[in-house]
C-alpha cells in the first residue's frame, strides 16, 4: 500500500495503529513509489536495531564526487567495526562534559529568541523559535564563528528542507563541505574549545571529519526542532497536563519524554538494509531489502505501554525508542533533551499562557517520511485579552 499520502501527513497515527493492529511489519511503498518494510511493533524494532545482519549502508553513487567521500564516511551510514571506531572516537570528543557546558549559551540563545517572539503579535514558533535555536546551538558546539552564520544557514536551510530540489542541494552540500573543509584548516591553525578542535585531535582524515560535522548539522537540527514545536502541540491538546506542569515544572524532563514518545521527531529515521534473510514475527524478508522502523507507531504500541495514545506526565516509564536503539542510538541524545528541557521550560515560564493561534485542523504538518513535525506553529503569548 502506499503509505505516506496527505491523509498520513496530516496524522499519521490512525494509519499506522491500522497496521500495527495487524501485524509487526509490512510491505509498503513510499510516496515516490519505492518499496520498503516497515515496522510497526515495540518488540520487534527493538529486534531489528539491534540486529547486526542489518546493515546501514546506503548507495552514494549518484551523488557528485566532492560529496561521494564525505557523506560516505558518516557513522551514520556504516556498519561495525568501521562505525564502532568512528563513534568510540567521536564519543572521547562529545562528552557528557562538553554538552553541560553548553547549557549558560543555550539559555542565553533562548533568551534572545523569546526577546524577538515577544516582540510580535503571533509569531510563528517554528520559524522564530524552534528551527533557529538547535541552528544556533549546533554552530556553538562546532565552532562557527558568528559571522559566518549567515551563509552557513542558508545552506544548511537548502539540505534540511530539501526545497531547492536535486540540483540546489547538490550545490548546497558542495559549498558545505568546502566551508567545513575551510573551517577545519582554520581550527587546525587556531584551536579552541569546541567540538571541531577536538575533533581534529581524534579524527586524522579530513572526510571522516567533514562527515562528522555534516552528521552532527543534519541529525540534530531538524529533529530538536521538531520536538520542541511538537511538546507546544501536544500540551495545547492536553490542558490537564499543561495545569500540571504549570504547578510542578519539575515535571519539564517527563515533558520532554512524553512528547519524544507520543510525537516522535525523527518519525522514520531508521534505515536498515538486509544482508540475508530476516524473520520478523511471522514474515521472511529477503536478503538486499529496506527496512525502515516507525518510530512513530512502536512509541504508541499498546501492548508495551498503556494508554499509549495518552500524554502522561505521570508516566514514569520512558522506554521509547524515538532515539533509536543498540549501537546507532542518537549520540546528541542528551544535548537534545538539554536544549528542549531549557527552551520548553523558559518558553513557558516566560509565555505562561502560550497557545495556538490557530485551530489544530489548520496546522500544516511537514510531509515526507522521515520527519514528524509541524511547518509552522502560529501562537499567542499572552492570555485571551
Ligand atoms: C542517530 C533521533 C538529536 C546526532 C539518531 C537515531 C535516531 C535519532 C532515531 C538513530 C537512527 C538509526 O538507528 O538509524 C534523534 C532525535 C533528536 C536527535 C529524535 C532530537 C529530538 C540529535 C542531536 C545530535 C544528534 C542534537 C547532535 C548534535 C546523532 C548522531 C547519530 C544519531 C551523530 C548517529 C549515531 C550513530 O550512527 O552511531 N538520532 N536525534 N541527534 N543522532 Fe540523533
Amino acid at each position: 500500500m502506499a503509505l505516506f499520502d496527505d491523509a498520513y501527513t496530516a496524522d499519521p497515527h490512525p494509519v499506522l495503529a491500522r497496521l500495527r493492529g495487524s501485524g509487526p511489519v509490512h510491505r509498503v511503498r513510499s510516496a515516490a513509489g519505492i518499496p520498503f518494510w516497515l515496522v510497526t511493533r515495540w518488540d520487534e524494532a527493538r529486534q531489528v536495531l539491534t540486529d547486526a545482519s542489518l546493515s546501514k549502508r546506503q548507495p552514494v553513487d549518484q551523488l557528485p564526487a566532492p560529496l561521494r567521500a564525505a557523506l560516505a564516511t558518516q557513522m551514520l551510514l556504516r556498519d561495525p567495526p568501521d562505525h564502532t571506531r568512528l563513534r568510540r572516537l567521536v564519543s572521547a570528543a562529545f562528552t557528557g562534559r562538553r554538552v553541560q557546558a553548553l547549557e549558560p549559551e543555550i539559555v542565553r540563545i533562548t533568551d534572545r529568541l523569546l526577546d524577538g517572539l515577544a516582540t510580535e503579535a503571533e509569531p510563528d514558533l517554528i520559524g522564530r523559535f524552534a528551527v533557529p535555536l538547535p541552528f544556533a546551538v549546533i554552530c556553538e558546539l562546532l565552532g562557527v564563528p558568528e559571522e559566518d552564520r549567515g551563509p552557513f544557514r542558508a545552506w544548511s536551510d537548502v539540505i534540511i528542507t530539501g526545497g531547492s530540489g536535486p540540483a540546489g542541494m547538490a550545490e548546497a552540500m558542495a559549498e558545505i563541505v568546502a566551508y567545513f573543509r575551510d573551517l577545519i584548516a582554520r581550527k587546525a591553525a587556531r584551536p579552541a574549545e569546541d567540538l571541531l578542535s577536538a575533533l581534529l585531535d581524534v579524527l586524522d582524515d579530513g572526510d571522516d571529519l567533514v562527515g562528522m560535522a555534516l552528521l552532527l548539522l543534519v541529525a540534530g537540527h531538524e529533529t530538536t526542532a521538531n520536538l520542541i514545536g511538537n511538546a507546544v502541540y501536544l500540551l495545547s491538546r492536553w490542558p490537564d497536563q499543561r495545569d500540571r506542569l504549570r504547578d510542578d515544572p519539575d515535571l519539564l524532563p517527563a515533558l520532554v519524554e512524553e512528547v519524544l514518545r507520543l510525537a516522535s521527531p525523527a518519525a522514520t529515521s531508521t534505515y536498515r538494509v538486509t544482508t540475508r534473510p530476516t524473520t520478523i514475527g511471522a514474515t521472511t524478508i529477503p536478503a538486499g531489502e529496506q527496512v525502515l522502523v516507525s518510530l512513530l507507531a512502536v512509541n504508541r504500541d499498546p501492548e508495551r505501554f498503556a494508554a499509549a495514545d495518552t500524554l502522561d506526565l505521570e508516566r514514569g516509564d520512558a522506554g521509547h525508542l524515538a532515539f533509536g536503539h543498540g549501537v546507532h542510538f542518537c549520540l546528541g541524545a542528551p544535548l537534545a533533551r538539554l536544549e528542549a528541557r531549557v527552551a520548553l521550560g523558559r518558553l513557558l515560564g516566560r509565555f505562561p499562557d502560550l497557545r495556538p493561534a490557530v485551530p489544530a485542523e489548520d496546522l500544516r504538518w511537514r510531509s515526507g517520511l522521515l520527519m514528524h513535525g509541524l511547518e509552522a506553529l502560529p501562537v499567542r503569548l499572552t492570555g485571551a485579552t
